[in-house]
């Protein structure tokens, strides 16, 4: 397990969790070092090896990045007594109260963003297949890519990091989205929060790509 700081902005402090297979072997250990009575109930209530190993190390990202914001601010807290819980959305909170956050896991990659304000984020490896998604885009949002050079793949993930920080995800519909590209930063218009667009910028990390949006 290779745990790693994502520099994007003083706004928000990412952590990042590199895993393999080979975790499996630790997994009840650290369950037992990092998480809460609980957050223990809701891992064992997990079987699926990959997705115990994904909800495992974003709550430890999440809880690492929890831990660092507050010691940057001046105080110290220890990665036990943070819990993350999930709202029946399936939305994250921490505990203690005060900071927001959001996960996203992949094939042995997890991401954990926290900030004082909503933040949503994405990761996705790089070299992902398009094809399928390319059907799932409007053809503004089509043209879009083409226009900027970006791959649909952004298009995705500009809305789902947009999605978390409103705390609904996707909501089932995809097309309930729109996106539309500056050159730089994707803008995402939805009915969810007709009040401004939200602003997405994606990061290139190794051969993942990390969206996030920071209202
Ligand atoms: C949130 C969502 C976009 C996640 O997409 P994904 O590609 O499967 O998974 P990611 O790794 O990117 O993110 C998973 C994390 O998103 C977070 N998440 C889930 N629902 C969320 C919500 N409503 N708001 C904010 N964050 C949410 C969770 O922390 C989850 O990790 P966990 O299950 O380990 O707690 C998707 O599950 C969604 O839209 N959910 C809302 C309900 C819904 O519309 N369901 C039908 C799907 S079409």
């Amino acid at each position: 397990m290779l745990t790693s700081v994502v520099d994007v902005a003083p706004e928000v402090w990412i952590s990042a969790i590199k895993f393999d297979e080979s975790l499996d072997s630790t997994l009840d250990e650290l369950a037992e070092e990092f998480l809460s009575d609980s957050e223990k109930s809701s891992f064992s209530a997990l079987h699926h090896p990959h997705r115990r190993r994904e909800w495992l190390c974003a709550r430890i990202a999440g809880k690492e990045a929890a831990q660092s914001w507050w010691a940057r601010e001046g105080t110290d807290i220890t990665t036990s007594s943070v819990t993350i819980s999930s709202l029946e959305s399936g939305a994250p909170v921490i505990t203690p109260a005060g900071l927001s956050i959001s996960l996203a896991h992949t094939t042995g990659f997890a991401v954990a963003a926290v900030a004082a304000g909503p933040v949503g984020i994405d990761v996705e490896r790089a070299d992902r297949p398009v094809r399928e998604l390319e059907r799932s885009l409007t053809s503004a949002e089509q043209q879009e890519c083409e226009r900027h050079g970006k791959s649909p793949l952004e298009v995705l993930m500009a809305k789902e990091s947009a999605g978390k920080s409103l705390g609904i995800g996707l909501a089932g519909n995809p097309r309930g989205f729109t996106a539309e590209c500056d050159g730089s930063d994707w803008w995402i218009r939805t009915e969810h929060h007709s009040v401004r667009p939200l602003r997405v910028r994606i990061h290139d990390h190794g051969i993942h790509l990390i969206a996030i949006c920071l209202q």
